[in-house]
């Protein structure tokens, strides 16, 4: 199954795949994570996208689409994977056709609210990625991870300014992807208000 994961930050894209992941016994490709992996490890490519992540602005197209086309080729993403991030311009959704197949496209549908609401109780393990939310998915103790006892941490673009400018940026450059990809008949639209249980049952009966 070769999925595409598109909808506004915060609306649970990367929670559902951490679970969809072993549904469908398909890698999570998250760019976000890629991007978020490299500045933890400094890379090239991480210094050079670090102010980029922090402000909330979309990486250049040719940099993102060079990751992906990498990642994709690892034999892991062969049989199917899903792409949780990417693409999120109109220039990346034409590289992705000429790199491979889609078999759908999720569309998850969240109100601005409930998105804000989202973004700004989320919490992150630094070294798994692991996510929690202080109200929807708290720890098991308050600000601490729960398998690896870190520090749980605020994403830097999960901060007000960085937040708003999120939701420009996806109005403006990826809410566009949703005609795209509804066109070529391969949306796919979920309500994503619901529990992460919910949402997870209603994907799969939607794939099915
Ligand atoms: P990325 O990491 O992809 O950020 P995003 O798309 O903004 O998505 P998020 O990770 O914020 O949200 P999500 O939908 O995964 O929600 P989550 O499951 O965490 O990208 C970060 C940056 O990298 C971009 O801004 C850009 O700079 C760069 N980048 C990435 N891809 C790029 C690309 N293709 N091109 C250019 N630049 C790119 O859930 C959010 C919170 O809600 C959590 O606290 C969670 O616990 C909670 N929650 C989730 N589901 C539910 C539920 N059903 N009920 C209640 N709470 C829930």
């Amino acid at each position: 199954m070769k999925l595409v994961f598109l909808g506004p930050p915060g609306a649970g894209k990367g929670t559902i795949a951490a679970e969809a992941k072993k549904v469908y016994g398909i890698p999570h490709i998250s760019t976000g994570d890629l991007f978020r992996a490299n500045i933890k490890n400094g890379t090239e490519l991480g210094k050079r996208v670090q102010a980029i992540l922090a402000a909330g602005d979309l990486v250049p197209d040719e940099v993102t689409i060079a990751m992906v086309e990498d990642r994709l080729e690892e034999d892991d993403a062969k049989a199917g994977f899903i792409l949780d991030g990417f693409p999120r311009t109109i220039a990346q959704a034409d590289a992705l056709a000429g790199m491979t197949q889609l078999d759908r496209v999720v569309n998850f549908v969240l109100d601005k609210e409930a998105i804000v609401r989202r973004l700004s109780g989320r919490r992150v393990c630094k070294s798994t990625g692991r996510t929690y939310h202080i109200l929807y998915n708290p720890p098991k103790v308050e600000g601490i991870d729960d398998e690896t006892g870190e520090p749980l941490i605020q994403r830097d673009d999960d901060k007000e300014e960085a937040i708003r400018n999120r939701l420009e940026v996806y109005e403006a450059s990826t809410a566009p992807l949703i005609d795209y990809y509804r066109t070529k008949g391969l949306l796919v639209d979920i309500d994503a208000s619901k529990s992460p249980e919910e949402v997870l049952k209603s994907m799969v009966e939607a794939l099915s």
